[in-house]
């Protein structure tokens, strides 16, 4: 048998991409300010960029959207999805938004106020500048393993939970509007967290009556790695244990954008009536009515089919195995990632793989830049320009522990050869890693800085 799981699906349309010359290449990352967000698309042959909303839909989710119903208030499409959601994720309330960051937007804006603190296993950065951006404190409370790219954990995603009881009483229930944990945990390689950190952490945060949030952006693939992985699970369909995931919950943020594979879309998620409503009425201020919350009908149609899609077994193993396949590949190269190989992403640990670049000379500008140049690849950097910030009470820059490369798979879209490209595209640099060069930042915004930061070679 092969060592991958040939894809589940076969292509009926297709869209064109191309690699442009070197030279070209050159010239279209410098005038990009060497970040790779400033890229043109068109620029640019296989994109890994984000898995987010970059998912090739299914013949059922276009044949769903051609049934959207566009009617302002309680549309059949908003019914369709709450159906599902009911039946996945089953919070008593749900609305829908256009992405996730629109759900963090709206909860960290009802409930966080200056000098709160609202832990996670790792907040993504979007959640973390929603929170920062209303005097909070995102707090990342993983487990010390996952600082580790070369331990191989089963769960690696999971919460300290010492951590998370002694930071509690530190800080006081009263500071702490609301607790979360992010599965998986993209911050820190897309791995995930195990049922038991999960029921865990909610008897933690009951005990302290702390709400607690699931950011669910990948739940389906959290779900498949408890059936691999965990004992007792094996039997169990992805569905059943998503349903026992959220049931352990108060609430839900999602961007459906990733394990809902729609290209736009997400949902903010609670039992608590009264917060409900006041989430309702933020909603209608900033995203629109409650049953379409900032998108189409014929969105809500997709989300719907695409949360089952997502969850469905041969799906699961043919993306996890897509993945490892990838990761596998440039471990056994002597390419250092996080280990093991999540689902939605390899990430290439920059600081490690180009250790004659200081942490504050950027090595993950320099690979990402390298990889561009090298193969018209698109990877993203996630380490000291995505996660370093300047401390609001010491002023001081915080580096964070790593500094990685991200390599985040689109749903259903490359095909087993593109990823044979890719991963001779890196042995190709890894072999030369010592030519590679620093960069400095010329420019940068005061939040999300990566988005936006230009670069400068040294
Ligand atoms: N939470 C997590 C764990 C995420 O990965 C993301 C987005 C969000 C929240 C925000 O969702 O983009 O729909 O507003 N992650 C994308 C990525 C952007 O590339 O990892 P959004």
């Amino acid at each position: 048998m092969p060592n991958y799981v040939p894809e589940p699906f076969r292509i009926k349309m297709t869209e064109p991409i191309r690699l442009i010359p070197p030279a070209e290449r050159e010239q279209a990352i410098q005038a990009a300010g060497y970040n790779v967000f400033a890229l043109r698309a068109e620029d640019i042959y296989i994109d890994y960029l984000t898995d987010s909303g970059t998912g090739a839909m299914s013949q059922h989710q276009w044949a769903a959207m051609m049934a959207g119903d566009e009617s302002y208030a309680g549309a059949r499409s908003y019914y369709r999805l709450k159906e599902v959601m009911d039946a996945v994720f089953g919070f008593k309330y749900f609305v829908p938004t256009h992405q996730g960051r629109a759900a963090e937007n709206i909860l960290a804006n009802l409930l966080v106020r200056p000098g709160m603190f609202v832990p996670s296993n790792m907040h993504f950065d979007t959640t973390e500048g929603n929170i920062r951006a209303r005097g909070g404190r995102p707090t990342n409370l993983i487990r010390a393993e996952a600082y580790d790219p070369a331990a191989r954990l089963d769960f690696k995603g999971n919460m300290d939970l010492a951590k998370l009881r002694a930071f509690i009483e530190e800080k006081g229930v009263e500071n702490i509007p609301f607790g979360m944990i992010t599965i998986t945990n993209n911050a820190g390689g897309g791995q995930p967290v195990s049922m038991q950190n999960l029921r865990e952490v909610a008897a933690l945060y009951r005990e302290y009556r702390i709400p607690f949030f699931i950011d669910a952006c990948r739940f389906a693939e959290n779900a498949y790695f408890i059936k691999l992985r965990e004992t007792g699970y094996a039997q169990k369909a992805p569905l059943e244990i998503a349903q026992e995931m959220f049931s352990l919950a108060d609430g839900a943020t999602m961007s459906a954008k990733k394990d809902g594979i729609v290209n736009i879309g997400g949902f903010l998620a609670v039992n608590d009536e009264g917060l409900f409503e006041r989430i309702r009425n933020e909603l209608i201020l900033r995203e629109g009515f409650p049953t379409y919350g900032g998108l189409a009908g014929r969105d809500l149609d997709a989300m719907a089919v695409g949360f089952m899609e997502a969850l469905e077994e041969r799906y699961l193993e043919y993306r996890l195995a897509q993945t490892a396949y990838l990761g596998d590949s440039l471990l056994a190269a002597g390419i250092p990632i996080i280990e093991p190989p999540g689902a939605h992403a390899i990430y290439i640990d920059a600081k490690h793989l180009l250790e004659h670049i200081p942490q504050r000379e950027l090595p993950g500008i320099a690979l990402s830049v390298e990889i561009y140049k090298q193969g018209g690849i698109r990877a993203v950097e996630l380490g000291t320009v995505a996660f370093g910030y300047i401390d609001p009470e010491t002023g001081e820059e915080h580096l964070p522990e790593l500094d990685l490369v991200r390599m985040a798979i689109p749903r259903r879209v490359y095909t087993q050869s593109h990823l044979d490209y890719t991963i001779a595209t890196i042995k190709e640099i890894a072999t030369r890693r010592k030519s590679l060069q620093g960069y400095k930042i010329v420019y940068q915004p005061r939040l999300m800085r990566h988005f936006t930061a230009k670069f400068q070679p040294l």
